[in-house]
C-alpha cells in the first residue's frame, strides 16, 4: 500500500492480496507444515512446500509489516527471537556492540550472557546519552522510547554518527510501532521489535520481527531463522495480520488516554514523578515531537514504595496488574519485580482503549486512597 495514504488506510490494507470474488480479504491461516510438491518441478520459490523456511500466511504478514516499516520484514516467534537473531548474525568475535542501558532489561541481560563468550564486547549507554565515540563499534542498538523510562534519542543524528564511524544502527521499535516512527527512513539499518505489544495489541500472542533494506543483513537473519527455527506459527502470523487492521485506531485511543492520565498525574501528591514523551515539560518532548508521528500509550510514574503500588492496584478497578504493554486493556506493571533496575515504586502504565473519562476517574480514585 503506497505511502500516499494515511496511517489507518495503510494499516488496514497492508499486505492484503487483490480482492478475489468469493474469497476473504485476508486469506485464512494455512494450517499445514507440509504441502504437495509439483512432481516435475519440485519446490518452487513463492509456492508453499515446507513451513519452516517459508509460508504463504507468514509471507503476507511480512509484506504487511514490511510496507509499514519501509523495508523487508522477517517474522520471528517472539521479539527476543528477532533481537537475538540480529545480534548473533551481525556480530562476530572481536566486535563491539552498544546497547541501551535503560531499555528492555532482557536484551541487556541476555546479551551480557551470550555475547562475551563469543568474543563480542558489550557496552551500554543511556538512551538520552551522552553517547561515546562509535569508533571501532560494529553495531549500535537503540531503543526509543526506552522501556520503561521512556527516554528518547535522536535516531537520525545517531545514525549519521554511527555510519561515519562505520557502525550499523538497529532500533527496537516495539514501543513506538511502525505507525509511531520510521527508523529506517530516519537512517537506521535495521528495525527489531516485539509485535507482542501494541503492534498486535490484544494480549493473545507472542511474535517478533526484523525489518531492513540491507540485503546482507536480511540474508544472514533469514539463514539464521531457517537454521534455528524460531518462526511464528501460521495461526499466530494470521492473527497478527488480522490485528494490524486496527493499529491506528488502537494507538489513537491509547495515546489519548495516556495524554489525559499523564496530565492528571503531574503534580499529584501521591506521585513522585511522571514520564510521558507527549508532555511539553518531559525531557523527551522536543526530540519525540520532531521524530515521532504519535506518542505511545505508556505512562511511567513513581509512587512512594512497593507497598503504595500494591495499594494502588488493590484500589483500581480498571488497571489490571500485568506485565507487557500495548494491549486493549489498561495494565500496570511494577517494573522492579522483574529485575529491572527501577525504583521499587515505579509503575509502567499501559493505557488501553477504555473510555478516557472512566480510566481517569478510576486511576484518580485509586490514588486518592493511598
Ligand atoms: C522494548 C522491547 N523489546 C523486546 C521485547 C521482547 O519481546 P517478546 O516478549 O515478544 O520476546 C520486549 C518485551 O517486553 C520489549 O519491551
Amino acid at each position: 500500500m503506497s505511502s500516499e495514504y494515511g496511517d489507518s488506510t495503510r494499516s488496514v490494507r497492508a499486505g492484503l492480496p487483490e480482492p478475489i470474488p468469493g474469497q476473504p480479504f485476508l486469506p485464512g491461516p494455512v494450517l499445514a507444515s507440509t504441502f504437495a510438491l509439483d512432481p516435475t518441478t519440485g519446490p518452487v520459490p513463492g509456492v508453499d512446500s515446507y513451513g519452516r523456511p517459508d509460508s504463504s500466511t507468514r509471507r503476507r504478514l511480512e509484506a504487511a509489516i514490511g510496507e509499514l516499516e519501509g523495508g523487508e520484514c522477517l517474522a520471528f516467534a517472539t521479539g527476543m527471537a528477532a533481537i537475538s537473531a540480529l545480534l548473533l548474525t551481525a556480530l562476530a568475535s572481536g566486535d563491539e556492540v552498544i546497547l541501551p542501558a535503560d531499555g528492555y532489561y532482557l536484551t541487556r541481560t541476555w546479551a551480557n550472557q551470550a555475547l562475551p563468550p563469543r568474543g563480542v564486547t558489550v557496552s551500554t549507554t543511556p538512551t538520552a546519552g551522552r553517547y561515546p565515540s562509535f569508533a571501532g563499534v560494529r553495531l549500535v542498538l537503540l531503543e526509543s522510547p526506552a522501556n520503561p523510562g521512556l527516554d528518547v534519542c535522536d535516531i537520525a543524528a545517531l545514525a549519521r554518527a554511527a555510519h561515519d564511524a562505520g557502525a550499523l544502527v538497529a532500533v527496537d521499535n516495539t514501543t513506538a510501532t511502525p505507525l509511531g516512527q520510521s527508523p529506517l527512513a530516519l537512517g537506521a539499518d535495521v528495525v527489531v521489535a516485539s509485535g507482542t505489544k501494541a503492534l498486535t495489541g490484544h494480549s493473545d500472542m507472542l511474535i517478533g520481527y526484523v525489518a531492513t533494506r540491507d540485503p546482507d543483513l536480511l540474508a544472514g537473519m533469514r539463514t539464521w531463522r531457517n537454521g534455528t527455527g524460531g518462526i511464528p506459527g501460521n495461526f499466530d502470523a494470521w492473527l497478527a495480520h488480522r490485528s494490524l487492521g486496527t493499529l491506528d485506531l488502537r494507538l489513537a485511543r491509547q495515546s489519548e488516554n495516556a495524554a489525559a492520565i499523564a496530565a492528571a498525574l503531574v503534580g499529584h501528591p501521591a506521585v513522585r514523578s511522571v514520564r510521558w514523551p507527549g508532555l511539553p515539560d518531559d525531557p523527551s518532548y522536543v526530540v519525540a515531537a520532531r521524530q515521532m508521528r504519535r506518542i505511545p500509550g505508556i505512562v511511567t510514574f513513581e509512587l512512594s514504595s512497593a507497598d503504595a503500588v500494591q495499594a494502588f492496584f488493590a484500589a483500581t478497578r480498571l488497571v489490571i496488574p500485568a506485565t507487557s504493554f500495548g494491549g486493549l486493556h489498561t495494565t500496570g506493571d511494577r517494573r522492579a519485580q522483574w529485575g529491572d533496575e527501577a525504583p521499587p515504586g515505579l509503575v509502567r502504565l499501559s493505557c488501553g482503549i477504555e473510555d478516557p473519562a472512566d480510566l481517569l476517574a478510576d486511576i484518580l480514585g485509586a490514588l486518592s486512597k493511598l
